[in-house]
């Protein structure tokens, strides 16, 4: 059995599983875990962490949404041998503040800084396929999403870059060590204009709509998130209308060698498969 794996967390999630797919491609040995793979990992059970890192090398870190336990994930994993981590993490976190994003996203990154071993830091900003339904409830090329969000633009990333960055940092021992990423897309897009380039590229008639804070965290509510989880996501809205995070970064392309995709390439993506489910 190899004792050279990497672990990949949150295996099942967006980043996860295309991260464990491209180390599969490159065979590398990689452990996929989450609490529904074959490897069991939850981030509230710690008895069963040693399990996951056992003859790991390398682990791909994505948290959840509380501060605390990527700390005692750290400290684990500097037991187990681990020598390399590679965090997922928020765009621009250092202006976050105190709001429940910011809490989380420090507390983590702080987790890893502040541990013995080589880490890597990737701050993505929002993913475009965030606009495939989750966690945005504003499916492409259908009905009438509405978000609140006004004309600060969104330098979203297409989680293909994502991904292909996570893995390459994975694989290159020593050459990220101690830096941290900004991963975004090329340009700035307000939520209206990349609906708009959703609309046009599937010829249906898509019109963003903006709604006040109030309106879709009780438009969550109804459709079924926890009050917290709802509050959580509406307050992520709220703080990038202070438009702090909206510049772009070349990080992407310092990491592999060219530009991140544009929105249209998410666009042509989603609407071809809304295309083929019709
Ligand atoms: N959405 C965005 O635009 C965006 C942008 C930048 C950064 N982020 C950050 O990205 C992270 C989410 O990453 P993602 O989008 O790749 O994942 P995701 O699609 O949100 O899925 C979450 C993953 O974590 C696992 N998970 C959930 N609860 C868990 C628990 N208690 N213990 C262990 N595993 C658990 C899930 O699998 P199981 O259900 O099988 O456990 C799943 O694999 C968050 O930290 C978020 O802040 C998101």
């Amino acid at each position: 059995m190899s004792n050279d794996i990497t672990a990949v967390l949150g295996a099942t999630g967006n980043t996860g599983r295309r991260v464990t797919a491209r180390l599969r491609l490159r065979d590398t040995p990689v452990r996929a875990a989450s609490r529904s793979s074959r490897t069991p990992f939850d981030w509230f059970h710690p008895a069963g962490w040693d399990q996951v890192l056992r003859d790991v090398t390398t682990a791909y870190v994505v948290p959840v949404p509380v501060p605390g336990p990527v700390h005692d994930f750290v400290a684990r994993a500097e037991a187990a041998g681990v020598r390399r981590l590679v965090l997922l993490s928020g765009h621009d976190a250092d202006d976050w503040g105190d709001s429940a994003s910011g809490l989380d996203m420090r507390s983590a990154e702080d987790a890893v800084r502040g541990s013995a071993l080589e880490w890597t830091t990737l701050r993505a900003s929002d993913f475009a396929q965030n606009f495939d339904g989750h966690p945005f409830r504003a499916p492409p090329a259908a009905g009438e999403p509405a978000l609140p969000a006004g004309a600060v633009p969104e330098p979203f990333i297409d989680l293909e870059d994502v991904a292909d960055v996570a893995a390459a940092v994975l694989s290159e021992p020593g050459q990220h060590a101690g830096r941290v990423y900004e991963l975004t897309g090329p340009r700035g897009l307000t939520w209206a204009e990349a609906v708009e380039l959703i609309s046009r590229a599937s010829g249906l008639p898509t019109v963003y709509r903006r709604i006040s804070p109030a309106e879709y965290t009780a438009t969550l509510v109804q459709e079924g998130w926890g009050q917290d989880e709802a509050q959580h996501l509406t307050e992520m809205f709220v703080l990038l209308e202070r438009g702090t995070a909206a510049w772009t970064s070349d990080d992407v392309a310092t990491v592999l060698g060219c530009a991140p995709r544009p929105f249209e390439d998410f666009a042509l993506r989603a609407t071809a498969a809304e295309a083929r489910r019709c």
